[in-house]
């Protein structure tokens, strides 16, 4: 059976990893991969992004199914476009889509539908932006309607930083169309976590829980970026927590877009924000997995995963069941010189290790070159390994992290820390 996975991350190395475990059934394409998929056995990379060539290709080779793994496929109707020519893809529409490709259309429909979120409103115009900044206290979070790979959210302390975000967004134009229209919402206490689930237009199957670093910085310092690492599961997820962003979030959601007549396809993301109190609001929703989570998901991951996307396909996910490894699984990210800005390409990356059986890792941006493996994106590799516990699983990740070398090298020596109880 072929499969095809797109997309070049490590989310997408971590999909046809898990995928190439029954190799000798599959032949899995990743369009357009990495180093690291090029590596794995009954894995190759072809060099298509273009969803209509996608399609073309999908046909002509018989592919079973395709996965779509980042958010710019599904934005532009992959899922539309293969379901047209009567092939099979596990994914969102365009319209469900949604949900993660206008911030403005998530907050609307959360509100919409009862589910719970930061109180926002949404502006075209930079002077009643102003205005309503004037009226609120700060912090304010101010983000991008559109796509804005990760730069689309400014978290301002103060009413200057605020004003300032907006009219870099509405005036200026710095991020484009994705920022002619701004959505500013109340600044949310708590502690962020990751939840995952598959939906097959109306039933739900939840993946294990995951919590990801969004700064640079040790201790949650510096820029934001796509994510320097990972561990499932989240311990701040407790069975009360779970149960609760089932009730209050997921399903709500996935009934809502059902009713509007959306029905939503694919992974589902959403983002959380914990309070204290045991409250839980809803940060944002992406269309799709997260990247780093989806790494110490797959690790942990002992279900049939092809299996599992079947049932997703034929509306059967009701009858589905995910089988977790009872370890902690923990990734950490060596990212290139110059990330979060504009890394710099073309380091070559040597003293791979050794893998043990439980350490996995994973590529993201590198691509072969005259013979060697180079840095060709900002996130570079994703070291990932299962432990007992997160102290064992971190222990193993960073050994091999830290015999992985390549000029400008960066990576947090933290990951997980909100998982480690004080001794
Ligand atoms: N209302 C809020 N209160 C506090 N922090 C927030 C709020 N909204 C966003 N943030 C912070 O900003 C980060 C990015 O926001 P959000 O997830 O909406 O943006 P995004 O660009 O879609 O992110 P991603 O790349 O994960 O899809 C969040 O992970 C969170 O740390
Ligand atoms: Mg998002």
């Amino acid at each position: 059976m072929k499969l095809l996975v797109i997309g070049s991350g490590g989310r997408e190395h971590a999909l046809a990893w898990h995928l190439a475990r029954d190799s000798q059934l599959h032949k899995i394409y990743v369009a357009p991969g990495n180093s690291g998929t090029a590596r794995e056995s009954g894995v190759e990379n072809i060099a298509v992004t273009n969803p209509e060539a996608l399609a073309d290709f999908a046909e002509k080779e018989k592919i079973h199914l395709a996965i779509v793994g980042p958010e710019a496929p599904l934005a532009a109707g992959i899922v539309n476009i293969f379901r047209a020519r009567g092939l099979k893809i596990f994914g969102p529409t365009k319209e469900a889509a949604r949900l993660e490709t206008s911030k403005d259309f998530a907050k609307r429909f959360m509100s919409r539908h009862g589910i719970p979120t930061a109180a926002f409103e949404t502006f075209d115009n930079a002077i009643p932006a102003h205005d309503y900044i004037d009226l609120k206290n700060a912090p304010l979070v101010i983000k991008a309607d559109g796509l804005a790979a990760g730069k689309g959210v400014i978290v301002a302390p103060t009413p200057e930083e605020a004003h300032r975000a907006v009219d870099e967004m509405l005036m200026d134009k710095k991020l484009g169309p994705a920022g002619s229209r701004v959505v500013i919402e109340d600044f949310l206490e708590g502690e962020e976590a990751s939840f995952i689930v598959m939906v097959d237009g109306k039933n739900i199957l939840p993946l294990a829980s995951s919590q990801d670093h969004k700064r640079i910085y040790d201790g949650d310092r510096g820029p934001n970026t796509g994510g320097m690492g990972a561990y499932s599961p989240a311990p701040i997820v407790t069975p009360e927590i779970h149960a609760k962003v089932m009730r209050e979030i997921i399903r709500p959601t996935v009934l809502g877009m059902e009713a509007e007549g959306t029905p939503y396809t694919g992974f589902l993301y959403a983002g959380l924000m914990i309070h204290e109190d045991g409250s839980v609001k809803t940060v944002e929703f992406n269309c799709r997995l997260g990247d780093p989570e989806t790494q110490p998901i797959m690790m942990r991951l002992k279900s049939n995963l092809l299996v599992l996307i079947e049932q997703a396909i034929a509306g059967k996910l009701d009858q589905a069941d995910a089988e977790w490894d009872h370890r902690v699984a923990l990734g950490v990210v060596l990212a290139a010189a110059g990330y979060p800005g504009t890394p710099r390409k073309g380091d070559v990356i040597d003293g791979f290790p050794e893998q043990p059986g439980d350490t996995k890792i994973f590529h993201a941006g590198t691509s072969d070159k005259e013979g060697q493996i180079v840095t060709d994106g900002g996130r570079v590799l994703c070291v990932t390994a299962l432990g007992a516990n997160i102290r064992h699983a971190r222990k193993h990740a960073y050994a091999v992290a830290d015999d992985i070398h390549f000029s400008g090298k960066q990576l947090r020596r933290d990951i997980g820390y909100r998982a480690l109880k004080p001794v």
